[in-house]
């Protein structure tokens, strides 16, 4: 490795922009709103990218999105919203609006393999129509006055490189600040292993920061990647489900794993900020899908994470992670 190779605890900047370290929180679909997003900065990612937002429903002020997908705490600055769309005008006026809401960055999705969003045009679709994804950056830079970025994958079969060449084009046609790059093709969704080395080649080829995405599951997987691919930082993904801690590993403030209690104790903060944002109701359906990923972490019996995964009410919920925080009693 380059002995000058900078360390994922220094700070890089996109554009105008400091980010305070290397290890950025991916955009994930679903899950990454505002507390998912304070929690990753909370134990040390530099920046934090939001779950994808329609532009459709930012330009057409849909309530909910407005209300829930725009919601941006003070604490998570910077913070990057992920836009999905395929039309410039509307990509404008949406980005306008996130940056009205207190986005840092917009970043736009080219890179979902996800049939209901190809269809439309959008996501990994882009890689057909370069024209068309030129022209939403462009669109989303003129709206919202802010630094564009682009996610996206090397291509939509295997062996192609179409996303290779539109970030290449995204950065010297249209100005995009940073490229998100995940080297699998869309069609081979989230298996096999990421190209690195066609990263290191797209960092070689643009002058912009190129953010490897893909394959980072743990932190000495992030930071293989990190060397291997030559990439301005990381974004952790799926390895941040229930993990908030590979933050605190990457950027040096962990050595160890947490302790069951300090897992609980995070599990219970989740609840409660679900909650704040959801009500009980809704809270307690949408939490079901986070319990796995920290009871994985507690090593508990199935029946209780399957208890846990079954329980209607959060009082029950928070009661039963309460046990499972309970210190282990000496011999
Ligand atoms: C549940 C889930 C939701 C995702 N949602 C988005 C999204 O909204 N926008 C996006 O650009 N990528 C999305 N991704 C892709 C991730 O950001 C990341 O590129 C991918 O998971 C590869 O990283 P990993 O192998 O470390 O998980 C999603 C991935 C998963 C698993």
């Amino acid at each position: 490795m380059n002995a000058t190779r900078p360390q994922l605890t220094d700070p890089f900047r996109i554009a105008h922009l400091e980010i305070p370290n290397r290890v950025l929180l991916a955009p994930l679909a679903g899950i990454g709103n505002w507390f998912v997003r304070l929690q990753a900065k909370r134990h040390g990612a530099g920046l934090a990218v939001s779950e994808m937002v329609s532009s459709f429903g930012l330009h057409h002020r849909n309530e909910r999105t407005l209300r829930e997908l725009m919601r941006i705490d003070p604490d998570e600055h910077p913070v990057s919203v992920q836009l999905f769309g395929h039309d410039a005008e509307v990509m404008r006026s949406g980005a306008a609006i996130a940056a009205e809401a207190g986005a840092d960055l917009i970043d736009i999705n080219m890179g979902c393999p996800v049939r209901k969003v190809r269809r439309t045009g959008a996501g990994a679709e882009l890689l057909r129509d370069q024209d068309l994804a030129l022209a939403l950056a462009r669109g989303a830079a003129e709206g919202s006055g802010l630094p564009v970025t682009v996610k996206l994958r090397s291509g939509i079969e295997a062996g192609d490189r179409s996303g290779f060449d539109l970030a290449v084009r995204l950065a010297e046609e249209a100005g995009v600040a940073a490229i998100g790059f995940h080297p699998r093709a869309a069609t081979t969704g989230h298996k096999g292993k990421p190209d690195y080395l066609l990263t290191r080649e797209l960092v070689e080829r643009v002058d912009v920061p190129v953010i490897v995405s893909g394959g980072l599951k743990s932190a000495p997987a992030a930071r293989r990647a990190y060397a291997e691919s030559g990439a301005a930082a990381v974004m952790i993904a799926r390895g941040s489900l229930g993990n908030p801690w590979v933050f605190e590993e990457l950027t040096g403030r962990r050595t160890e794993p947490p302790s069951s209690a300090e897992v609980a104790a995070e599990l219970l903060w989740v609840i409660d900020r679900a909650e704040e944002h959801l009500g009980e109701e809704r809270a307690s359906r949408y939490l079901r899908k986070f319990y796995p990923w920290y009871v994985e972490s507690l090593g508990v019996s199935a029946e209780l994470a399957d208890e846990l995964q079954r329980s209607a009410d959060l009082p029950r919920a928070r009661r039963l992670i309460g046990d499972l925080a309970a210190p282990v009693p000496s011999l």
